[in-house]
């Protein structure tokens, strides 16, 4: 049966940086993201006797072989829990281009689960979903469920799975996402993972997450959005502490990166409340509400360096579709 997905990217307001189980992707500490409205991947799954090999490509774009490896191991373990031993073909399309800078590790994982569980006839519970997508790339697993979302660290690969607290409609947030730089990532995120014990920071970060967590739910909840941004604005500062503390340092920030940074320091000190945080690459997600959407759009498209502004709003979290790619 052929099945089509689409799913949504997540920009994590409490980061997943280091693994206790790399090979499992079981994460060092809880964390909690919001779904994507504009930047979504679509994947469409069909396993037949016809193909004698798994045939990857993604829709008018390249794909390398090391990123065809890991899709191909990923639905390997499906094909393996549903008892099949038929190839697939598999399509794949973003809604934002591998060149916009915009990590599509988890909206593909997350879509490429659901497609392919689907395409096998097998019926999981979202919990369960969750965990499959997980082991493709740890973030994937917020991808899955609805809107606002956290991902249990878990004690175990059964027990660390995401679920999701408030529904799209909790909070008309913005994430107006910047891009800066089109560049792919020099180092993965999954080597950056691995090396984080080296930080001096790490324990010190570690040792303060979950007060993080439960501050920052705490003034989600309330939807106070001062409290939230800055909870969330100091976070992102201290993962990027760790990973430019750790050997080797991972740097991702450029000019416009900082640019953008002190720039909304300063629009806050002019009275727009806006905060901002940055994942593993030079890009900025710019957050506020979406009554001050308009002006933080003009603001930051004012800003030479900044190539294209990516306007998101929570979103749904993965699910099937009618239309196939193929
Ligand atoms: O899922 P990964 O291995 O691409 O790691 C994601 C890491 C960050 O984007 C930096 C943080 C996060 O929680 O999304």
């Amino acid at each position: 049966m052929k099945t089509t997905a689409i799913a949504p990217a997540n920009i994590a307001f409490l980061k997943y940086w280091g693994k206790r189980d790399a090979a499992s992707r079981l994460p060092a500490n809880s964390s909690f993201s919001m779904n994507l409205t504009n930047a979504t991947t679509v994947t469409t799954v069909e396993f037949s006797d016809e193909y004698t090999k798994d045939l990857v490509s993604f829709d008018g774009e390249s794909v390398s072989s090391h990123e065809a490896q890991r899709i191909v191991d990923h639905i390997t373990v499906l094909r393996t829990l549903a008892g099949s031993k038929k190839s697939a073909r598999i399509v794949t399309k973003n809604s934002f281009p591998k060149g916009t800078g915009v990590a599509s590790s988890a909206s593909g994982f997350a879509a490429l689960t659901v497609a392919a569980s689907g395409a096998l006839g097998l019926t999981f519970r979202e919990r369960e979903l969750t965990i499959l997508a997980r082991r493709g790339s740890g973030s994937a697993c917020r991808s899955i469920p609805d809107g606002f979302v956290v991902w249990e660290k878990g004690a175990s690969d059964d027990t660390s799975y995401a679920r999701s607290i408030a529904p799209s409609t909790f909070w008309n947030l913005r994430d107006v996402l910047c891009i800066v730089d089109t560049s792919m990532k020099k180092v993965s995120t999954s080597e950056g993972h691995q090396q984080v014990s080296s930080s001096p920071l790490w324990e010190k970060r570690q040792q303060g997450i979950d007060r993080t967590l439960s501050c920052m739910l705490d003034a989600f909840h309330a939807r106070d959005f001062v409290r939230f941004g800055q909870l969330v604005e100091d976070e992102c500062l201290s993962m990027h502490a760790v990973m430019q503390t750790q050997i080797p340092p991972l740097h991702y920030w450029n000019d416009v990166t900082i640019e953008l940074m002190k720039s909304i320091s300063k629009w806050r000190e002019d009275g727009l409340p806006v905060y901002y945080t940055i994942d593993a690459g030079p890009n900025v997600h710019v957050l506020c509400e979406a009554k001050h959407e308009q002006q933080v759009v003009s603001l930051v498209g004012a800003i030479g360096g900044v190539s294209r502004v990516i306007v998101n709003a929570p979103a749904e979290g993965a699910r099937t579709v009618t239309s196939h790619l193929f």
